[in-house]
Parts: structure tokens; sequence; C-alpha cells
């Protein structure tokens, strides 16, 4: 019996100790004064990054529990697109205070359950601290991406040039993924495209480099290359012939689709030599292997249909039908690219955003797509004021309703509470503060003045209205995080026992 005891103690210990270690490589990264943290591998490949969930992907880890939280902290990524961080930070004090309750005699079924109330009361309370964007107009927006973007002036504005080119109506629709139109690339300037990035080249130096006008496009989920016969046939006579037949047949739709009047063609793989020879001659662009989703938005930016390559079996005028159109192709052979802009479809804005390195441009993207999914976010669901402000309001009102809990769940409560503060906490840690001070001072500060919005202003170190100041962050990053943390420490505290499987051997 005691012996079961020990193994249990020893096992709260490790996957404690596992969670810290998990907690640890971030929290340096939180809130404006976050540094960043350099990963490096076997091949000494580098990135730099201050973004929660990259790391936490690139870092080596075994224990199986703290895998657990990584791979939620992913679907906070997936789904919110940003507070990564502040969601670790949050499960991972919820699960050492939860195996603290444990340890101490609390039985887990009664910190569950006030985990559980907690977390769920913490996300209505959350709700009521939310105030809602009217419209695209509204300055918060750009407040919402400079803080989610990291102070990136430059790709704040971006971003809101590119929600306001992409439309309201659009970036409500909660089918659209806005963060997914934001593209890095090195050695490129910044800029909002109205059209789609290409990441291929012209298929030869003689086919245009830029077209403009009404350019008819056509956009082929296939290859571009004759119908290939059966295993063996070319070693027999009527094999070769039939090959025959069909390399001329083939010839002949390209040349039908050369007089269709067709002056790009993107491929989604290979073209055949002859086939790039003829719509060479004819002044057609062709690129092949473009990336599929590459070559699906292409297709919806111009109205074309994706089609296969036995459509060009079909007679001139329906082949025609399906072509789509843009205004303007340019190529550029340095960055090895192709812009395609003012299609005939859907407006589809891209957001550019350059980088001198190929080290930082990876971050930039990242960066670009937080500030993006940040402000869709904020548009649907609306904000709080961040530093912490809106999480401390939560815990003080969390503090009084966890009476309504009976017997030692008011434990689980506490673990919610502890993790509403630690996000203040390490902002104000990071940057170079007392955090139990400030977090006495601002508890006051908010009831005194009856205002949830008042934190540490980073910045300056002194208490600030921080939703005056333009310090804000999208409600359903907040929510998601508490619901995220809550699910995952549930799942830790459950687990009672680690056991090795065995390992599968192959029977010969
Ligand atoms: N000047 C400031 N003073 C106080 N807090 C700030 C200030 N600027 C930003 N913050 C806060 O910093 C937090 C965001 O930090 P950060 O972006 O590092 O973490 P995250 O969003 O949780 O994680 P990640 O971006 O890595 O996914 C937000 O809560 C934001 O309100
Ligand atoms: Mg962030």
């Amino acid at each position: 019996m005691n012996e079961q005891r020990e193994q249990k103690f020893d096992l709260i210990e490790n996957n404690s100790n596992a969670v810290r270690a998990v907690m640890a490589a971030v929290e340096s990264t939180i809130g404006p004064k976050g540094l960043d943290t350099m990963l490096v591998d076997q091949f000494g490949n580098v990135v730099i990054t201050n973004d929660g969930v990259t790391i936490l992907n690139m870092m080596e880890v075994n224990h199986p529990v703290a895998r657990m939280l990584i791979h939620s902290i992913n679907a906070q990524q997936e789904e919110a697109g940003d507070g990564t961080t502040t969601a670790a930070l949050m499960a991972g004090e919820m699960v050492t205070h939860g195996l603290e309750q444990v340890s101490k005699g609390v039985p887990v079924a009664q910190v569950l359950t006030g985990l559980r109330y907690g977390v769920k009361e913490a996300c209505r309370l959350m709700e009521l601290e939310a105030v809602l964007v009217g419209s695209l107009d509204t300055g918060q927006l750009y407040n919402i991406a400079y803080v989610a973007g990291r102070e990136d002036e430059a790709i704040a504005k971006l971003i809101m040039e590119g929600a306001a080119l992409i439309g309201q109506e659009k970036l409500l629709d909660a089918s659209f993924r806005f963060s997914q139109r934001v593209r890095a690339v090195e050695g490129a300037g910044s800029e909002v495209l109205n059209g789609v990035l290409v990441t291929k080249e012209r298929l030869t130096r003689q086919m245009p480099l830029e077209l403009e006008g009404d350019i008819k496009v056509m956009v082929l989920d296939d290859a571009l290359e004759q119908e290939e016969l059966g295993n063996g046939a070319l070693a027999t006579e009527s094999g070769f012939q039939q090959y025959l037949v069909l390399k001329e047949q083939f010839k002949t739709n390209i040349q039908k689709l050369i007089d269709t009047g067709v002056q790009a063609v993107f491929a989604d793989r290979g073209v055949d030599d002859a086939a790039a020879e003829l719509l060479e001659e004819a002044g057609v662009l062709v690129v092949a292997r473009v990336p599929h989703k590459e070559l699906v938005d292409l297709a919806e930016h111009c109205g074309a249909k994706l089609v296969k390559r036995t459509s060009l079996l079909k007679p001139a005028d329906e082949l025609k039908k399906q072509f789509g159109s843009a205004t303007h192709i340019i190529g550029n052979e340095k960055l090895h690219n192709i812009k395609v802009l003012g299609g005939g479809g859907k407006a589809m804005a891209t957001i550019l955003v350059g980088a001198t390195t190929g080290e930082v441009v990876g971050e930039k993207e990242r960066i670009a797509k937080d500030a993006a999914a940040s402000v869709q976010s904020a548009l649907q669901r609306g904000l709080v004021a961040g530093g912490g402000a809106a999480e401390l309001a939560v815990a003080r009102q969390l503090e009084q309703n966890k009476n309504a809990l009976s017997g030692m769940a008011v434990f689980g409560a506490d673990c919610v509470i502890a993790a509403l503060k630690k996000p203040f906490m390490q902002i104000v840690t990071n940057a170079g503060f007392n955090p139990l001070e400030k977090l006495g001072d601002v508890h006051r500060a908010q009831e005194l003045q009856q205002n949830n919005h008042l934190s540490i202003n980073c910045d300056t170190g002194r208490i600030d209205d921080l939703y005056i100041a333009g310090i804000v962050d999208p409600l359903y990053v907040k929510l998601h995080g508490l619901k995220t943390a809550g699910e995952v420490a549930e799942a830790i505290l459950r687990i009672n026992i680690i056991v090795k499987k065995k390992e599968y051997q192959q029977t010969s």
C-alpha cells in the first residue's frame, strides 16, 4: 500500500517536472519585452523565434505528458491563431497547482470538479469583459494587429491594408482563414497584392515574362502530357502504332488549345517537351508543378475551372468555357515567382511580407499570420484589454464566485485562479519588474477605480488603462486558451499511472 502511494507521488512529481520544463522553454518569450529563442538542429540549421508553438514543436520532447501539452498548444494555434505562450503557461500552471493539491491529499475528483467549474465560469466572465468591434475602420483593430504582430508597425499596416481589400463580409465568414493569405518571401519587398502569388517560374525563358490585358488563363489539375500506354505496350507492333496515334492526337489537342487564344497555362504537374515547344512558339506562358494550394487559389481568383487533361478532348468552345481571366501576370526571375493579378473570379488579396534573410523570413511570416488571425478573430468576437488585465479581473471575480462550490472542489477552482494570474506575472517579469508587487498594485487599482482595463503597461512600468492605450487582445484567443489549458490539465491530472507499451515485434 505504502509502496503504491510512493509510486503515485513519484508519478506526480515526474509529470509536474515535465510540464514545468515545457513552461520554462516558452516563458521568457511572452509579452512585449519577451526575448527570442534560437533553435539549432543537428545539422546546424537555425530558427530564431518568439512564437510559443514554434518553440514547442521544435523542442526535443520525450515525456508523454509534455507531449500531450504540446499537442494541445498546437490546437490553440490552429483554432485561435495566437496566444500559444499564454495557453501553455496557463495549462502548465493549472497542472502544477492541481498536482500540488493532489499530493496534499485533495482527491483528484474534487480538483477536477473545481477545475471544470473554474474554466467554465472564467470563460463566462471573460465574455462579459469583451468589447465588440463595430467595423473594419475601428482603430482598435490596427492595435490588435500591432500587439499580436509583435509591435511591427509595417506588418500591422500591411495586415490592415489586406483586410480592407478582402472586405468585412469575407472576414466575417467563419470558413475563411485570413492568416492563410499571408506569404513571406525572402528578398522581396512588402506589399498587398490584389491577386495570388505562384512560387514557380515560366517553363522556358522564351515564354513571356509579363502579360497584360484580358488574359485567358487555363488551370490544369493534372500533367500536360500524352496519355500513357500500359506496361510493355510499346514492345508490340500494335502497341507502337497506338502510341503514334496518341502522340498525334495529343499534338492536335495542343494545337486546338493554342487556337482558343489561351495565354497562360498553370499545371499541377509536368509538361511534355513537345507540348511546351508548341506553346512556347505560340507565345503562351506555361508554368508547371504549381503547388496544389496555389493552384486552387489561382483557379478561384481567375474564375477558372480546375480541369484534367482529358478536357483537352472537348471541342474548343467547351474548352474555352473552363478558362478564367486575369488582367496582369508578371514573373520575377530573381525571386522565382509569378504574380497573377486582377483575376476575373473572386477577389483575393495576398499579403506579401518581405524579409532580407532566410533566418527571419519564417519568423516574419509567423508574426504576420498571428496578426492576421487576431484581426479576424477580434472582428468576429470582440476584444479585451491586454497585458493580463482581463485575466486578472476575471480571477478577482472567480475568487468570490468559487464559494458556490462545496467542499474541497474549491481547491480546483484555485488552480484556475492561479492560471489566470500567470500570463500577467510572466509578462511583468519579462519586462524586468517584480510580479508580486505589481500584482498587488493592479489588483487594488482595478478594485478601487472599478476599472477592469487597468494593468501594467510594460512600456512605462506604470498602471495604465490598457484598452485606451490600445494594448488589446482578441476575446476568442483568450477563451480558447482557457479551454485548451483546462482540457489538457484535466487530461494530465486524470493520469494515475503511466505504463510503457510493449514494443511491436514483427513476426517472420
Ligand atoms: N505594452 C504592453 N504592456 C503590457 N502587456 C503587453 C504590452 N504589449 C503586449 N502585451 C501583452 O502581451 C501578450 C502577448 O504576448 P505574446 O505575443 O508574446 O504571447 P502569446 O500571444 O500568448 O503567444 P504567441 O504569440 O507566442 O503565440 C498579450 O497578452 C498582450 O496584451
Ligand atoms: Mg502573440
